[in-house]
C-alpha cells in the first residue's frame, strides 16, 4: 500500500514515517501484556507508526501484536513503521547487529523500518540494562559514537532495517557524525523530549536544515515515572492556556499537545494504554490550530525537561549540558 503522504513525512534515505506514533514505554510496574493489547488497540483506530525499544522489555508483547494484526488482515507489514533503539549497553561497534539482530526475534520481524540509537552516553556492556557498581552507581562506558554509527550502517546495508537514526542527540553529536569522514548514512531522525515546555525550537531548526526529522517523546508531558521524573514537575496538560485553546476547538489538552507538534513539522509520539485515549489521540488530523494559538503554545516554553537523566551528566556525551 501506498504510503498516506498527508500524514507522513518523507525521510532523507527515501522511505516515509508516519507523522503520529504510538509510544509503547510504560515502567515495570505495569505488565508487558499491556503493551501488546495497547498496540492492537493501536493498529486498528489506524497508528501505522510504532515507536518501541529493547529496553522497554515488552518487545516480545507488541512483534505478538503486530503479527496478530497482520494474520488478521487489518495491516500488511509494509503498512507498518516500526522502530526499535539501540540500547545504552551495546553501544559497542561489534555488539550493534547482535543486540538488532537480539530485537528482530523477539519481534519475530525480518526487518525493522527504524533502528536508533537510544542515548549518546554508553554503559558498562552485559546483560544487565543498568549496570550497577556495589555503591549503585550506574556504571558508564567510553565508546567512539562514529564507530556506532558505521555499524548501524552495516544493519542497514544488511536489510534488517530500512533506516537509521539517534535520539537524544544533541546539535554538536548530530554535528560530529554528519562530519564523519567516509559517512555513508546521514541520520534520517532524532529522537526527543518535545512539548511546549520544552519545544526545542533551535535544535527543530537544525535538524530541519539538515533534512532530519526531530521525533518528539514525552509530547503529552510524559509518564512522571518517579524514577526518573521529578514529582513537582509542572503538568503539561492542566496548563491553562493548553486547556483554553482545548476549549476553544472542542478537543482535549491532548490533542493540542499533539496537533502543535504536527502542524510545526514534528513527528509526535503519544503513549496510551487506555482504548478511549488510544482513539482520542488518533483524532489529530481533522482540526486545525490557528496561527495564533501556535504562538501561544509557543509562548510557554520554558526549556523545561522531564527526563534530566543526571546520572549520567558528568559523561564527556551527557547530550543535556548543551543549549540545544
Ligand atoms: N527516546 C527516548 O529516550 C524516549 C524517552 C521517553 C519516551 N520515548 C518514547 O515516547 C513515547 C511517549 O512518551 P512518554 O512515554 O513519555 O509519554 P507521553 O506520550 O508523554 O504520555 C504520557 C501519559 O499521558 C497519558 N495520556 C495519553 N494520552 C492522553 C490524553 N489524550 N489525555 C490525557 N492523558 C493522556 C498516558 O497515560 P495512559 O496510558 O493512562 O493513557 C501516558 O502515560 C514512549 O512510550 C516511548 O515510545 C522515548
Amino acid at each position: 500500500m501506498a504510503p498516506n503522504h498527508s500524514r507522513s513525512v518523507k525521510l532523507n534515505d527515501g522511505y516515509f514515517m508516519p507523522v503520529l506514533g504510538f509510544g509503547t514505554y510504560a515502567s515495570d510496574e505495569v505488565p508487558k501484556s499491556k503493551a501488546g493489547e495497547a498496540t492492537k488497540v493501536a493498529v486498528d483506530v489506524g497508528f501505522r507508526h510504532i515507536d518501541a525499544a529493547y529496553a522497554y522489555q515488552n518487545e516480545e508483547e507488541v512483534g505478538k501484536a503486530l503479527r496478530e494484526k497482520m494474520a488478521d488482515g487489518t495491516v500488511k507489514r509494509e503498512d507498518i513503521f516500526y522502530t526499535t533503539k539501540l540500547w545504552n549497553t551495546f553501544l559497542r561497534p561489534e555488539l550493534v547487529r547482535p543486540a538488532l539482530e537480539r530485537s528482530l526475534k523477539k519481534l519475530g520481524l525480518d526487518y525493522v523500518d527504524l533502528f536508533i540509537i537510544h542515548w549518546p552516553v554508553p554503559m558498562k556492556p552485559g546483560e544487565d540494562l543498568l549496570p550497577k557498581d556495589a555503591s549503585g552507581q550506574i556504571i558508564l562506558d567510553t565508546v567512539d559514537l562514529c564507530d556506532t554509527w558505521e555499524a548501524l550502517e552495516k544493519c542497514k546495508d544488511a536489510g534488517l532495517t530500512k533506516s537509521i537514526g539517534v535520539s537524544n542527540f544533541n546539535h554538536k553529536q548530530l554535528e560530529m557524525i554528519l562530519n564523519k569522514p567516509g559517512l555513508k548514512y546521514k541520520p534520517v531522525c532524532n529522537q526527543v523530549e518535545c512539548h511546549p515546555y520544552l519545544n526545542q525550537s533551535k535544535l527543530l531548526e537544525f535538524c530541519k536544515s539538515k533534512d532530519i526529522v526531530l521525533v518528539a517523546y514525552s509530547a503529552l508531558g510524559s509518564q512522571r515515572d518517579p524514577n526518573w521524573v521529578e514529582k513537582d514537575s509542572p503538568y503539561l496538560l492542566e496548563d491553562p492556556i493548553v486547556k483554553a485553546i482545548a476549549k476553544k476547538h472542542n478537543r482535549s489538552p491532548g490533542q493540542v499537545a499533539l496537533r502543535y507538534q504536527v502542524q510545526r513539522g514534528v513527528v509526535v509520539l503519544a503513549k496510551s494504554f487506555n482504548e478511549k485515549r488510544i482513539k482520542e489521540n488518533f483524532q489529530i488530523f481533522d482540526f486545525e490550530l490557528t496561527p495564533e494559538d501556535m504562538k501561544a503554545i509557543d509562548g510557554l516554553n520554558r526549556n523545561f525537561r522531564y527526563a534530566k537523566l543526571l546520572f549520567a551528566a558528568d559523561h564527556p556525551n551527557y547530550p543535556f549540558s548543551e543549549e540545544y
